[in-house]
């Protein structure tokens, strides 16, 4: 469900014409729409209503401190992996009591700053971050809560740069392991163990893998509880996949049937903590840029953007697929191209045999790019971060102006002896 639809072939985002921010704002810029957002926290939300439960949105997958808010406003907290995103979370008003932190490198500085905010927990990836947890807590006189990150071996069955909790990857504890990790955490006199922790991976489309993982980790939660450990929280992580293309991944009501029997009555009274991330953000959100040229090359034709890979790094990456709509509908004859971007690598597309039909000058919409789209596009070739823009109704607020070439360089400096 989302709110980017045609009306009298002309795309709009909710009830403002996408062409008109265009000409305001220029392109390539991203967009999001507030309704959408807001529906789809409410009703992720609703889904687990049945029993005690947190979301903590993924910020990685959209750090906006506009979007952030607008989940706090709903109820929602934070997960976090760096000491930017905890900055970006506390700016963006995230309550701490519903801030996680994961992560396997987490520096000195950022448990530092987390212990400082008094976040809920730690989900600690290791024994020695474990063992470092509990010394800085020690220093500074702040008892660490924490709950360990079990990898808990389940395939997710998805792209394999995104699964995590396979044993050979480098996330989490080995749950072989998780049992004697928990145990040496008691011995220690600066953290209080509170919570199971899984994330198993990203854009997964079947409810199986969640249950598998979980029914694995709440058997050894019971070991704990035999052991006299007594947590309170369980940590299931995101991974719930959106329709990019033909997808037909669970709605968040079916995960949530799947799962909820699972920890609902126990008599450990566990409060559940989810860490969606795409499945909120991923169809919110667009990416709208203009065809600078067209051009063909053999056999082969090429819409040329004034969007690339610097922006959208997902397809040249995993692969990916994104939709790729024209802003103004066109009757005119579709045509095969590849639709490239402007970066000096052949890896730079945002679509590769796409049916399209569109002209210079013409505006196109990448959808489903509101997850992992801005939040993953860098500097490369000097291109300057584009706008980031919220709809509400008929109205858009810009909530990241563009960067320009000053921005670029404000960290930079040519060494005296070079003058
Ligand atoms: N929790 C943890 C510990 C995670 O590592 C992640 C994602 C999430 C939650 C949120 O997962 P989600 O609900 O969004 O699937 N850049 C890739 C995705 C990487 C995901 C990394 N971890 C992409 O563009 O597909």
């Amino acid at each position: 469900m989302h709110d980017f639809v045609y009306k009298d072939d002309e795309l709009y985002c909710e009830d403002a014409p996408i062409a008109r921010i265009a000409e305001e704002v220029g392109t390539p810029f991203y967009l999001y729409s507030h309704n959408t957002l807001k529906n789809h926290f409410r009703n992720f939300d609703a889904a687990f209503a049945a029993i005690p439960h947190i979301i903590c949105f993924a910020v990685k997958a959209n750090p906006n401190i506009a979007i952030l808010r607008l989940f706090a406003n709903e109820g929602g907290g934070a997960d976090i992996v760096s000491g930017g995103e905890l900055f970006r979370a506390l700016k963006a008003g995230m309550p701490p009591e519903k801030i996680v932190y994961a992560g396997v490198g987490k520096t000195e500085a950022e448990i530092h700053s987390a212990l400082h905010a008094n976040i809920l927990m730690f989900n600690v990836e290791s024994t020695d971050e474990l063992i470092k947890i509990d010394e800085i807590a020690g220093r500074i006189g702040i008892k660490a809560r924490i709950a360990l990150r079990v990898n808990p071996d389940v395939d997710p069955k998805t792209h394999p740069y995104i699964s995590t909790g396979l044993k050979e990857n480098k996330f989490g504890i080995p749950i072989e392991t998780a049992l004697e990790n928990y145990q040496a955490a008691m011995r220690l006199s600066n953290v209080e163990v509170l919570g199971i922790h899984k994330h198993i991976g990203s854009q997964l489309t079947e409810v199986a893998p969640f249950v598998d993982a979980l029914e694995r980790i709440l058997l050894l939660a019971d070991d704990l509880t035999k052991d006299g450990i007594n947590i309170k929280y369980v940590d299931v992580g995101g991974g719930l996949g959106i329709t990019y293309k033909d997808e037909e991944p669970p709605a968040p009501a079916e995960l949530a049937n799947a799962i909820v029997p699972l920890i609902k009555g126990r008599r450990q009274g566990y409060t559940l903590i989810l860490e969606p991330g795409r499945v909120l953000t991923g169809n919110a959100g667009i990416l709208v840029t203009r065809v600078l040229y067209m051009k063909k090359s053999g056999r082969r034709n090429f819409v040329i953007t004034d969007a690339g890979m610097n922006d959208l790094i997902r397809p040249s990456l995993y692969n990916a697929y994104h939709n790729i709509i024209p802003v103004h509908k066109k009757d005119a004859k579709a045509i095969k191209a590849d639709i490239v971007g402007p970066i000096c690598e052949s890896g730079d597309f945002l679509g590769k045999d796409r049916k399209i039909s569109c002209k210079q000058g013409d505006l196109l919409a990448v959808m489903s790019a509101g997850a992992y789209g801005s939040s993953m596009s860098s500097n490369y070739n000097s291109r300057p971060l584009v706008v980031e823009a919220l709809v509400k109704g008929k109205d858009y607020f810009v909530i990241r102006k563009r960067q320009d070439y000053t921005d670029m360089l404000i960290k930079e400096e040519v060494p005296s002896f070079l003058l």
